[in-house]
């Protein structure tokens, strides 16, 4: 099933990005002169993404073919819902509509520089067998549990934080965003989706490069990033 169909990459952009700040929403603004979403679909592609479908916020549709002109990839733009959860869904329903997918991989633009290796070890474990696979890394941080004035240390040694992309099979994935869209699940990612079917989620290595872009600050360590490891900056349509 998974190698007769192609990759699809859903690219969540539909957000508003307040918390970063700034004009323009968070999948629009530039590192190192390309914009965010520019980068995320070059990495996927060069990860083994096959096509792109890039969820935006209605209004924006120029902005972004703007910033997808040079895509490496074919891509198609859909409008985008209230919650992540809703503008996954819709991306789904616009795979349906162009045939189908073997493996699906579900990308927050806001993680521009995710590796390609990263891309790939995820969709090699979904045609693997996998039916929901996560990137994910060690927690770094002492973690603290707050109970109102309270907090006591929690083990942080079996605790992981979870990235994109994440990669199902298709089938399980639409299964997973029926029943959340049925039974009025809120739930902060899609592997959540297929837990609460039931699908065992497994979990590969992640990048620190695929850091998620939230803060201003981020900005700032993302530039230093790419300035660090210029080879990661595979958008070739600008110098
Ligand atoms: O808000 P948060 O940073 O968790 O959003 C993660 C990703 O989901 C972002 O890339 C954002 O553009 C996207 N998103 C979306 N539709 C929404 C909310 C967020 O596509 N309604």
């Amino acid at each position: 099933m998974t190698s007769e169909y192609p990759v699809v990459a859903l690219v969540a952009a539909a957000g508003s990005g307040s918390r970063l700040g700034g004009d323009v929403p968070k999948a629009l603004r530039e590192l190192a002169g390309v914009p965010l979403v520019a980068h995320s679909v070059a990495r996927l592609a060069a990860g083994g993404v096959e096509r792109v479908v890039v969820i935006v916020a209605d209004g924006l549709q120029q902005d972004f073919e703007q910033a997808l002109a040079a895509a490496p990839i074919p891509w198609r733009l859909v409008v985008g819902g209230t919650e992540r959860q809703h503008s996954v869904r819709r991306g789904l329903a616009a795979i349906e509509e162009s045939g189908s997918a073997g493996v699906v991989l579900v990308h927050d633009a806001a993680r521009p520089m995710v590796p390609p290796a990263v891309v790939a070890e995820v969709i090699a474990a979904v045609r693997a067998g996998h039916t929901a696979v996560v990137p994910a890394l060690p927690v770094v941080d002492s973690i603290r549990r707050i109970r109102g004035e309270a907090s006591e240390v929690v083990d942080r040694a079996p605790l992981r934080a979870v990235q994109t992309p994440q990669g199902f099979a298709y089938a399980t994935l639409l299964a997973a965003h029926d029943h959340v869209a049925r039974s009025g699940l809120e739930v902060t990612d899609d592997a959540a989706c297929c837990e609460a079917i039931g699908e065992a989620v497994h979990v590969v290595p992640g990048s620190r490069l695929a850091m998620k872009v939230t803060e201003p600050t981020d900005m700032v360590i993302a530039e230093a990033l790419l300035a660090a490891f210029p080879d990661q900056i595979l958008t070739a349509h600008r110098t």
